[in-house]
């Protein structure tokens, strides 16, 4: 089971805990699901908009997860990945800081997600 803690510095009361149903779900799918207003356009992978920090709160760490090709694409325009990080999340199974909302599919892990 996954926790979800949903937070933005301008909701500082308004921190949400979310609980994954499954692990085929995007966080901007749980986000919406939650009425968290997580910032999104195309829900595809192709804008950036959906940007969000990802942070463990669980004591073993972050566990890895797959960064689709687009979700690289998109995260290097946007400044927040660079060749560096790709090779960290690909070759030693360190998961980037920064993801897509709209693409990362939650794991079975406890997380802070900043939007
Ligand atoms: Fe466009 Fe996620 S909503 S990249």
């Amino acid at each position: 089971m996954a926790n979800i803690t949903f937070s933005n510095p301008n909701y500082r009361d308004k921190t949400v805990y979310a609980v994954a149903g499954s692990h085929t779900e995007t966080i901007l799918s749980i986000a919406r699901e939650y009425k968290i207003p997580i910032e999104f356009n195309c829900g595809d992978g192709e804008c950036g908009t959906c940007v969000i920090k990802v942070s463990s709160l669980d004591e073993k760490g972050r566990m890895s997860s797959f960064l689709t090709d687009k979700e690289k694409v998109v995260l290097k325009q946007v400044g927040k990945l660079t060749a560096e990080d790709i090779e960290k999340a690909e070759v030693s199974d360190i998961p980037p800081q920064w993801r897509l909302a709209c693409q990362f599919i939650v794991r079975d892990e406890d997380i802070l997600v900043e939007y």
